[in-house]
């Protein structure tokens, strides 16, 4: 357990995208979805279900992505991806933190196949020996992935308490029906994210960037 509080974690919160391949006990990750599972939702209603893929299922997992890819599998998401919709300023700080990755990663912007491959790493669940898919009642509104945001948030911060880091990825939705090959989703659900988690491999260079945020007044409104 880490001794940091948690307005520590979340100062010094980064996204993980380089982990040492050992396993997280599973004890550990039971204790921590069991807490989650106190997480509240709109009317109470839990529409989260987590899937987590470890081991033998983890390599079955992402060698038959990698070999659908081969073969030409396209993208089949199930919710719209995040990508969509952007325009303005939330486009610029897209590209900005494209930028920033490609750049700590040493990618030149025109290099699509580096790009691609950097890309592809998500499949790998950059290297961390779990990963995780979160999905709901394909029937929910959108406004209830809300809902799996606050567990997701939940289970990252109980895992970070624990020592445990982990990458929230919106690419791990986009091969539903391969991730059902390997680990039972509810009859109905639809995934929206999934997670890598494990421990950090320290001093990585992936890990290394620190993304900016917009100040308070710019993301804030008061009225007295
Ligand atoms: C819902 C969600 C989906 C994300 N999807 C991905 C993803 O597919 N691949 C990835 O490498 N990072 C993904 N990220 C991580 C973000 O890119 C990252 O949080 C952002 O760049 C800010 O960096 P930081 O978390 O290190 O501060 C996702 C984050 C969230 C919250």
């Amino acid at each position: 357990m880490t001794t940091k509080t948690l307005t520590e974690l979340v100062l010094q919160h980064r996204t993980i995208r380089g982990y040492k391949p050992d396993p997280v006990p599973m004890d550990v990750i039971r204790e921590v979805l069991d807490i989650a599972r106190n997480a509240q939702s709109n009317g109470n209603t839990q529409p989260w279900h987590i899937a987590v893929v470890s081991g033998a299922s983890r390599e079955r997992l992402e060698k038959s992505v990698f070999a659908a890819i081969a073969e030409g599998m396209q993208p089949n998401p199930e919710w719209p991806t995040g990508g969509r919709g952007l325009t303005g300023v939330h486009k610029q700080r897209q590209r900005a933190c494209g930028a920033q990755y490609y750049q700590t990663m040493g990618v030149a912007h025109d290099d699509q196949t580096a790009r691609d491959e950097l890309s592809l790493r998500n499949w790998k669940f950059f290297g961390a020996p779990h990963a995780a898919f979160l999905s709901m009642p394909k029937t929910m509104h959108r406004a209830n992935a809300v809902d799996i945001g606050i567990f997701l948030q939940t289970v990252m911060l109980l895992f970070e308490e624990r020592g445990v880091s982990s990458c929230p990825q919106g690419a791990l939705a986009i091969f539903p029906d391969k991730v059902r090959e390997v680990v039972d989703i509810p009859e109905g659900n639809a995934i929206l994210v999934g997670m890598s988690f494990g421990y950090e491999e320290e001093g990585a260079l992936i890990n290394s960037a620190k993304m900016p945020r917009e100040p308070l007044d710019a993301i804030a409104s008061f009225a007295n």
